[in-house]
């Protein structure tokens, strides 16, 4: 399959059947992650691979609602980066979720980015404190976002070429 017709068939997903994802699958979409670009190498990003099935519970009350499916999942892959390291450890972090959300995809997994830079618990607490209390990460590291990952419950159809906003393409001039 080339990488366009992956991009096609590639979807958020966040019902999962409960079967458990094969180790060296999760092992690929780790390397998958740890490939990615960024900037003048320095890889700021620490990856915290979460598979206790209480731990991702708690996990799911990281946000008011958009985490919920932490706990049908069966790994959580959270990003954080050392901010002292890089400037621009967003961008690198974000490489990173997307190259593994994609490498899952590839692997028939289901996975679902969930926010977690600026975002809040139902209580108000930052999400970057809720998890730091649980994983126990020091104060240098950020939280960008956390892969949940599970086997799907459902393949959403492709999207066809056909569909896409070519109008959001400018050329030459806004
Ligand atoms: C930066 C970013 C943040 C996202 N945050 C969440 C989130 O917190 N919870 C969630 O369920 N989905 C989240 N998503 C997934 C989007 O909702 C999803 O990509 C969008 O609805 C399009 O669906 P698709 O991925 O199936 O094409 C996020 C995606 C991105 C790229």
């Amino acid at each position: 399959m080339s990488l366009l017709e992956m991009l096609q068939k590639r979807h958020s997903i966040r019902r999962y059947t409960g079967e458990a994802i094969p180790e060296e699958n999760l092992i690929t979409i780790l390397q998958a992650g740890l490939l990615s670009a960024s900037s003048r190498s320095i890889c700021p990003w620490e990856l915290v691979v979460v598979k206790d099935k209480e731990l991702l519970k708690k996990m799911s009350d990281c946000r008011a609602g958009s985490a919920k499916m932490l706990a049908g999942a069966e790994v959580a892959v959270v990003v954080i980066a050392d901010e002292r390291k890089s400037d621009v450890w967003i961008e690198d972090c974000s490489i990173v979720m997307s190259n593994m959300h994609l490498m899952a995809d590839c692997l028939g997994i289901g996975s679902c980015w969930i926010q977690g830079r600026l975002r809040t618990t139902a209580q108000g607490q930052e999400t970057e404190e809720y998890l730091r209390d649980l994983l126990g990460y020091s104060d240098n590291y950020r939280l960008e976002a956390i892969l949940s990952l599970g086997m799907p419950q459902s393949h959403p159809a492709r999207r066809e070429l056909s569909d896409l906003s070519m109008n959001k393409i400018h050329w030459e001039k806004f």
